[in-house]
Order: structure tokens, then C-alpha cells, then sequence
């Protein structure tokens, strides 16, 4: 998926996933933990195209988004010219300031096929965390998706906005091969015009489910304690979301 996030097709991204993902939805379910933790700032990693970024820029918290693709800190500037957008990269990171929270939403955590990426990711936020800071994300759930396409699935998404009409075709396969629970996900996507269907781009990722056992060990391992894993289904995926506190 890492090929629709920039070079003109990370406006593809942004007509399919508004009509995919309720941004109101989220900004509700993610700010509600913030404020239960009465934290009044936020690091968004992964912020793609700004939609998230939107609604919290119109509340009582503090936002800042930070995206690997520079397109996409872009769009989410120019959707939002007053929020603060940086560019960076999870894994490896340096900003000059701490937060009170950090979320990674949108199964971004998929990204992250190391259990090296996922440490170094992991010390990275902590060391942008506040005391008490809390650490919030969501991942696709390998027990329950692994069975789904275990002999390889295909599933097609259409998404329609602004007399626009784009279709995705999925094809997704665990590469059970590999050292964890990583698939493979080849989506081409196309416009649709006049019932004609233009290719638009192809992409080919290898991408990580995890399983909630996981996640326990690598924040335990990183002095995070986890406060509430919540089963979240999301568009495409069973899915949890985390939320964890720096010790
Ligand atoms: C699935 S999209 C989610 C975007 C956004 N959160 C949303 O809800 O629409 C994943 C985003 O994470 C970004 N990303 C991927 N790997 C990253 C990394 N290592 N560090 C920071 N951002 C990353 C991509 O560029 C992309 O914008």
C-alpha cells in the first residue's frame, strides 16, 4: 500500500479512504480516550491526508500530525493550512517537543515488519511521551483475519465521492513463510467511467497483522503498561485498538 501514499496517487488515497474510514467516527472514539486521561495534546503518527487532523485542529486538544510520505504532509497542510504537520518517519524520529498522547490509527501499525521497527518505534514515543503519556494505535488482528485468508482471498471495494467512482480489487494471502504474521496485499485500482474500467496504479505490499499477545510483550518490554485493548472493527479488518502508558 506504501505506493498510494505519494507521487500524485496519495489523492487517490484521500477520494477512497474519506468514503472508507468515518473520520467524525474516529476523531469521537480517539479523543474521548485523551480526554478520559485528561491529556490536552496529541502527536498523530501516520496522519495521511489530514482528515483526522481536521477535527481535532476544531477541538479543545492540541493537535500535530507526523507522516513518512511527504505528499501526504502536504495534503494534510493544505487541507488544514493551520495545523502543524511534520515529516517524519516512526521508526526513526526527533522532534523538538513531548506530547501528552500518541495515536497511530488506520492499521498503520501494519508498517511496521521488524519486531526491530516495532522496539525502535515503540523507545521513539516514549521518549516523546510525557510522564503518564499515553500511547494509543490499532492493529489488524492476525487471529481472526489469518483464517479468513488463509488460502488467499479476494475482495473488492468501491468507493464513490464527488461523481467519482474508483474500485479496488484485493487479493490477500498470509506468507506464512515469513519470520511473523505478515501478508501479502496486491490491489489494483481503477475509475470507473461510462461502466468502462480504467486502471489507475497496482500495488503490491507485504504487509503485518500481529496478535494481541504480541503487542503485550513488545510495550511490557518497552515499560508501557496497557490500560484497555478494545475490539474495534474497521472497515476491512477485525481489528484492536491499544491504549498503553508510559511507566
Ligand atoms: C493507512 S494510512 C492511514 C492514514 C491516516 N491515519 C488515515 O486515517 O487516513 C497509513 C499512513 O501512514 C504513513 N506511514 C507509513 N509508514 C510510516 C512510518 N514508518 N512513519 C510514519 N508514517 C508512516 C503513510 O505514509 C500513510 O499516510
Amino acid at each position: 500500500m506504501q505506493s498510494l501514499y505519494s507521487n500524485g496517487f496519495e489523492n487517490i488515497y484521500d477520494d477512497m479512504y474519506q468514503t472508507f474510514i468515518d473520520y467524525k467516527d474516529e476523531f469521537e472514539f480517539y479523543s474521548t480516550i485523551i480526554k478520559e486521561h485528561q491529556k490536552k495534546d496529541v502527536l498523530e503518527i501516520g496522519c495521511g491526508s489530514g482528515h483526522l487532523a481536521k477535527h481535532f485542529i476544531n477541538s479543545s486538544v492540541s493537535y500535530y500530525g507526523m507522516d513518512l510520505s511527504d505528499d501526504m504532509v502536504q495534503l494534510s497542510k493544505k487541507r488544514n493550512p493551520s495545523g502543524t504537520f511534520y515529516k517524519g518517519d516512526m521508526t526513526n524520529f526527533t522532534l523538538n517537543q513531548t506530547f501528552d498522547a500518541i495515536i497511530i490509527t488506520a492499521r498503520t501499525t501494519s508498517y511496521l515488519l521488524s519486531n526491530k521497527a516495532i522496539h525502535n518505534s515503540i523507545q521513539n514515543i516514549k521518549n516523546h511521551l510525557n510522564e503518564k503519556g499515553v500511547f494509543c494505535f490499532d492493529f489488524i488482528d492476525a487471529n481472526r483475519f489469518f483464517p479468513i485468508i488463509k488460502d488467499g482471498k479476494t475482495i473488492i471495494h468501491e468507493a464513490e465521492i464527488q461523481n467519482k467512482l474508483y474500485s479496488r480489487t484485493s487479493y490477500m494471502k498470509p506468507t506464512i513463510e515469513k519470520e511473523n504474521f505478515m501478508f501479502q496485499w496486491n490491489a489494483t485500482y481503477y475509475k470507473i467511467e461510462e461502466e468502462k474500467k480504467i486502471l489507475l496504479t497496482e500495488d503490491q505490499s507485504e504487509v503485518r497483522a500481529f496478535t494481541k499477545n504480541e503487542w503485550q510483550l513488545f510495550l511490557e518490554l518497552n515499560d508501557f503498561e496497557i490500560l484497555n485493548s478494545i475490539d474495534r472493527k474497521s472497515y476491512a479488518f477485525d481489528t484492536y485498538v491499544v491504549v498503553a502508558q508510559k511507566k
